[in-house]
């Protein structure tokens, strides 16, 4: 459904992305990990059109959406839970819910939606009101989801939703994940978490400095030599 041939895409001169290839099915939850500035974060602002390609095809369900502004690349069906989650923190919870569905098509249901992410999330209905910058670090994760889930997506990027969290709760940010994947979305998930990210998707690409070093099956990946000793630290 989504699918990236040889894109390439950086930041003024610097080259972050090289001739990245890289297809995700429909209802499958594909992982990203690679480290720190290996480009994950920008593989996934140039899928959302939050920077365009410098080359390359992008392509949802035979669409090309590469260098599309971004407010189209969501209509199209493509929200991107950000990394830090970037709510309004003075914002209510429901207010920032609101914004997620600012794209044309999703405004005159924004009654739906609410009751539909509420029901998905109770937690955030009994917060409705609270300011975004009270709730727990879990909460605003919930929050940033729900938010994204707003625009009813087909697919879903999330960029390191586990970052900055307690042990705890990144394993409920990992059954939150779950729970999306069973409601049918696919997922693009970037993660440093590997092991728990190698539990919630199918499939998962190794980034390094810009370029895809590996690609498996969940349980290739978490068998591979090379990702047992340099990431999983075995
Ligand atoms: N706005 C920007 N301007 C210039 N360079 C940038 C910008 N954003 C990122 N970069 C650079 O692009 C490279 C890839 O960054 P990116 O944020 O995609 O990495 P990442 O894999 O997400 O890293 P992390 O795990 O730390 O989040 C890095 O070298 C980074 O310094
Ligand atoms: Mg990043």
């Amino acid at each position: 459904m989504l699918e990236l041939k040889k894109v390439s895409a950086g930041y003024g001169a610097f080259k972050a992305l090289f001739d990245i290839d890289m297809s995700v099915q429909a209802g499958e939850a594909v992982g990203v990990i690679g480290p720190n500035g290996a480009g994950k974060t920008t593989l996934l602002r140039v899928i959302s059109g939050l920077i365009r390609p410098w080359s390359g095809t992008i392509t949802l369900n035979g669409q090309e959406i590469g260098g599309k502004p971004a407010y189209e690349i969501v209509a199209a069906g493509i929200a991107h839970v950000p990394e830090n989650r970037r709510l309004f923190p003075r914002l209510t919870v429901e207010e920032n819910l609101k914004i997620g569905a600012f794209v044309h098509s999703a405004r005159g249901q924004l009654r739906e939606r609410l009751a539909w992410v509420y029901d998905l999330f109770p937690r955030l209905k009994e917060r409705r009101n609270q300011l975004a910058e009270t709730l727990s670090g879990g909460e605003q994760q919930m929050c940033a989801i729900a938010r994204a889930l707003m625009s009813r997506p087909t697919i879903l990027l999330m960029d390191e939703p586990s970052a900055g969290l307690a042990p705890v709760i990144v394993d409920q940010v990992f059954e939150l994940v779950q729970r999306i994947r069973e409601e049918g979305f696919t997922v693009l998930i970037v993660e440093q978490n590997i092991q728990s990210l190698l539990d919630v998707v199918e499939r998962a690409y190794l980034l390094e400095v810009g370029t895809i070093k590996l690609a498996g099956t969940a349980a290739e990946m978490r068998e591979h030599p090379f990702v047992r000793t340099a990431y999983l630290g075995m």
